[in-house]
């Protein structure tokens, strides 16, 4: 794919990245660029949105950003939503949201959860799990890979893991598909806000049922915490567990509908997976940087800060846009090219610092076992209709992937 054409200034004023439907209907590759060149500490202005913010675009400005959150924090909300409203009413109590010393106690308390020696165990029934779908989606030949395929992977690893049971799933990948983005641009501000509610009674409920009979799994895991002898309060319990299920499941579902398609798009670089003369740890890496689901990240500065020739005032929004970072072209060579050998790969894809993803690892144990299940059972891949496209200002991606695939001589 040739470098996009850089975008002209007055180009660059029209684009409102906090409107949802920019990301749907504009190819922004130009204006990051024009940023990246020479535009590298944007002012946004406000609009309908609401009020103005910084626009972050090189990837080294970013990460310096993401690792300060001495200078820069979280707590007033950490995605343009949350900014734009004036604050996150989970901030100080869930992860993302909360700095310094109790952010280190939560984020301790749950990595035990979370640790790769746990997820481990888990690999197996995801792996499992995948194998399942794809075989059988594969021996129908035509489908929706959204639909029938990723819909159920992270899902049901995110449930398995916090102790979902089995009947709540649906209900839950209904709401979480409304609470962060929409596959439906009629959807309002107001549906997204009480999926979000629905969410947080369901863990109150679930919080409060395994407090009193504890179960091995995550949700007990955070009712039965404690941090210096005391319990965690029963809205970091929640917040917490609502940050796990939309975390876990919206992101990878979106990353393994952008691998399927990105094979569809460069077929050459599906044979070379499916040849082997590219490994598929290095292939789920270049998915991740090639998908970047998560656009942006935000931050609020704390003090006054210089940066190039810009001063940002204590109290204005930062945006930190990893769609950005991840095709800089003094990082990345040749960015705007999909290579599943790509190597080194130092994507932001997860973020970085203190706030670096919890489910990283998670994440590429899913698109592990996706890419491992196409190459066993697909053969070729192609796109079968019109794709859907995710409605958001902060997750880009596909939502409906129609696709035809060949079965691998392998399936029996
Ligand atoms: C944090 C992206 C999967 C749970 C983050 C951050 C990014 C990110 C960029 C940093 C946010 C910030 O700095 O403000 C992604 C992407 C994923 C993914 C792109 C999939 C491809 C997951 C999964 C889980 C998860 C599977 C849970 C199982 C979390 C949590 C945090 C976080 C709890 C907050 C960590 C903290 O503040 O200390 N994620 N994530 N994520 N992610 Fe993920």
């Amino acid at each position: 794919m040739p470098a996009p054409v850089v975008a002209t200034v007055d180009e660059v004023a029209t684009v409102n990245l906090a409107d949802p439907a920019t990301h749907v209907e504009r190819d922004l590759s130009g204006y990051w660029r024009r940023l990246r060149t020479s535009m590298p500490v944007h002012w946004h202005p406000e609009s309908e949105f609401g009020r103005g913010f910084w626009v972050l675009s090189r990837y080294s400005d970013i990460i310096s950003v993401y690792r300060d959150n001495e200078r820069f924090t979280s707590e007033e909300g950490n995605v343009l939503a949350t900014l734009l409203q004036g604050g996150d009413t989970a901030s100080g109590k869930m992860l993302a949201v909360t700095d310094g010393r109790r952010q280190r106690d939560l984020r301790g308390v749950m990595l035990k959860a979370f640790s790769p020696r746990v997820l481990a165990r888990l690999a197996d029934k995801v792996n499992e799990n995948t194998e399942r779908r794809v075989r059988g989606a594969v021996e129908r030949g035509e489908f929706d890979f959204a639909a029938e395929v990723s819909e159920h992977i992270p899902i049901s690893t995110i449930c398995d893991l916090l102790g979902v049971p089995e009947s709540d799933r649906a209900t839950l990948l209904r709401l979480n598909k409304s609470a962060l983005s929409s596959d439906d641009p009629g959807e309002t501000f107001t549906d997204a806000w009480s999926a979000r509610n629905e969410i947080l009674l369901y863990f109150a409920e679930l919080a409060e049922e395994r407090r009193r009979e504890p179960k091995d799994d995550v949700v007990t895991v955070l009712a039965t915490a404690t941090v210096d002898d005391v319990r965690l309060s029963p809205q970091e319990i929640i917040f917490n567990c609502y940050s796990l299920i939309l975390g876990g499941d919206e992101s990878t579902r979106i990353s393994m509908n952008c691998a399927v398609h990105a094979f569809t798009e460069f077929p050459e670089q599906w044979r070379a997976l499916k040849r082997g003369d590219a490994g598929v740890k290095a292939a789920v890496e270049e998915v991740l940087r090639w998908s970047t689901p998560a656009m942006h990240f935000g931050r609020t500065a704390r003090q006054d800060v210089t940066l190039y020739d810009r001063v940002i005032k204590k109290g204005d929004l930062v945006t930190l846009w990893n769609s950005s970072a991840n095709r800089d072209e003094e990082i990345f060579a040749d960015p705007y090219v999909f290579d599943v050998g790509r190597s080194p790969n130092k994507h932001v894809t997860f973020g970085h610092g203190p706030h670096f993803c919890l489910g990283s690892y998670l994440a590429r144990v899913e698109l592990e076992a996706l890419l491992t299940a196409l190459i066993t059972f697909v053969d070729g891949v192609e796109l079968a209709g019109p794709v859907g496209r995710v409605h958001s200002n902060f997750l880009s991606g596909i939502s409906r992937l129609p696709v035809k695939t060949t079965p691998s001589r392998r399936t029996d």
